[in-house]
């Protein structure tokens, strides 16, 4: 990263004592909490990516979810930018800027729905472009960033590769233009030996110009 990051400047991100506790069912009404985050503290700054490893079902993805708040947090607190994520208008803003690019490029993407229409999907849901053109224009810019041929926008995503669908993915992720995503174990679908090796997976942070290209 060309930015050089002071120590007092705020972090992008600022988890503080995360816990997510699953309720789970042990019998006839009864439940018991099961811990997959218990106590987690991190932050990141801008232009910086943290990536956690380790064991199946030690908490990553849980962790990933819930800074998202795809999860409601059970305890903690998330800030971004500074400014505490609680309430809806917060949460909705956040959105716009934090996103998830999912594990599984199989199921994650809609089969029956072309490449274009899902990575204007954000867009079409935050209102981001004001002309037909302009929201085709942006798809295209998109799939150049991951390196999709332009020629594959018409076609739908059970056409495609796992390693291609996980691009598709990338490429919807970064239609809001985001400052943090959350990347799910993203070689999982490029390579069966490296995920059997690595499980993995990585909050990245971008300084705005530092967006593209993801995939070369
Ligand atoms: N939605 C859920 N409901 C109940 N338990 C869950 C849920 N999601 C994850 N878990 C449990 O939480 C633990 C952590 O899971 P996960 O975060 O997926 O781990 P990892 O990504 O590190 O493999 C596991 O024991 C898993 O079974
Ligand atoms: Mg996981």
């Amino acid at each position: 990263m060309s930015e050089i990051i002071k120590p007092s400047e705020t972090p992008l991100v600022d988890v503080r004592h995360l816990k997510e506790y699953f309720d789970i069912n042990t019998g006839f009404f009864k439940t018991r909490p099961l811990k997959a985050v218990d106590d987690v503290s991190f932050t990141i700054a801008k232009g910086e990516t943290l990536g956690l490893v380790g064991e199946s079902g030690c908490g990553k993805t849980t962790v990933g979810r819930t800074v998202l708040q795809l999860y409601k947090p059970t305890a903690g607190e998330i800030y971004f930018n500074g400014n505490k994520i609680e309430g809806k208008k917060a949460l909705k803003e956040f959105r716009t800027k934090a996103t998830m690019v999912f594990q599984d490029p199989y199921s994650s993407l809609n089969p029956r729905m072309t490449v274009s229409d899902i990575i204007a999907e954000p867009l079409d849901v935050h209102k981001l472009y004001s002309s037909k053109e302009e929201r085709r224009d942006r798809v295209l810019e998109l799939m150049g960033h991951v390196g999709l041929n332009s020629e594959h926008a018409s076609r739908y995503a059970h056409e495609f590769s796992g390693g291609q669908r996980q691009r598709i993915g990338i490429a919807r992720a970064l239609a809001v233009n985001p400052e943090f995503i959350v990347c799910d174990e993203p070689v999982s679908a490029l390579d069966v030996s490296i995920q059997a090796r690595r499980s993995s997976i990585c909050l990245r942070t971008f300084s705005k110009s530092s967006v593209s290209p993801i995939y070369s």
